[in-house]
């Protein structure tokens, strides 16, 4: 059953491991690294993508179509938001506004916003680009939409192959619809990565911080992975 349907219906289902498994439609809007590292991947797990793109026809998109796989289909970001359930938003973080306001209404979709907001300075190293978080300016912009920031700590890399590391990584998963957090945290757990719910979306600037420390480890040389151990 979809996720509009069991609310329609109104009744307390929650988004659980098998609300996850049965198969939603997931909106990729962007098809550029990230929706080429996931949108195949969700798609393995008995998701229906649809990618919204600028220009759905290009032979880029097309293949980005065909590699997918599952009734994969592309079309311009509003026609793909409306017809899913979840959308996430692989674009250039400085993109987003534009893109959020395109999109039409979100209401009560699961908006999944992996950007990372940065300025560059002299020295090669990322600070803030702004007080707030891109999470939570999509929240302002979409008041109805169940908005949740996850997948911005790594490389697309890993999320293809999170075995490659070495080790488990760990995906920080913030968002203030504990329900649409669950269903984030099973997404991202179905393709090998280890999601931990931390809480309400305010947190979504301290988790957009820890991709600013994670991309300077890389300009330093000292890459890394995250990976919270949990505690005893
Ligand atoms: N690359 C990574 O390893 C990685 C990892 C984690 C998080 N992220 C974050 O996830 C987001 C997407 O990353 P990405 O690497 O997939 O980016 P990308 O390769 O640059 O692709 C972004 C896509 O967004 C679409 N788009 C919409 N508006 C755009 C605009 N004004 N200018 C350019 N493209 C626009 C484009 O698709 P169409 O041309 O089809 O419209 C484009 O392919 C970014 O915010 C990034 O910080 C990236």
């Amino acid at each position: 059953m979809k996720i509009f349907a069991r609310l329609v219906l109104g009744t307390l289902l929650t988004l659980t491991a098998a609300g996850a498994a049965l198969g939603e439609t997931i909106a990729i809007i962007g098809t550029g690294q990230v929706a080429n590292a996931l949108g195949p991947m969700f798609a393995e797990q008995g998701h229906t993508i649809v990618y919204g793109s600028r220009d759905p026809s290009r032979a880029d998109v097309r293949d980005l179509v065909a590699k997918t796989g599952g009734g994969a289909s592309a079309a311009t970001p509003a026609e793909a938001a409306a017809g899913a359930e979840v959308v996430m938003v692989a674009v250039p973080w400085d993109a987003l506004p534009d893109v959020v306001r395109s999109l039409g209404d979100l209401s009560g979709k699961i908006v999944i916003d992996p950007t990372n907001p940065r300025i560059v300075g002299d020295d090669g190293l990322r600070d803030w680009a702004h007080d707030t978080s891109n999470a939570q300016i999509i929240q302002e912009m979409a008041p109805g939409a169940r908005v949740v920031k996850a997948l911005n700590t790594m490389n697309w890399r890993t999320m293809v192959d999170p075995h490659a590391t070495g080790g488990p990584v760990s995906v920080p998963v913030v968002g203030d619809d504990p329900e649409a957090n669950a269903f984030v945290v099973e997404l991202v757990d179905a393709i090998g990565l280890e999601a931990i719910d931390l809480g309400p979306l305010r947190y979504a600037r301290m988790v957009e911080g820890m991709y600013i420390l994670w991309g300077n480890g890389n300009t330093l040389g000292r890459s890394f992975n995250y990976y919270l151990r949990p505690a005893q």
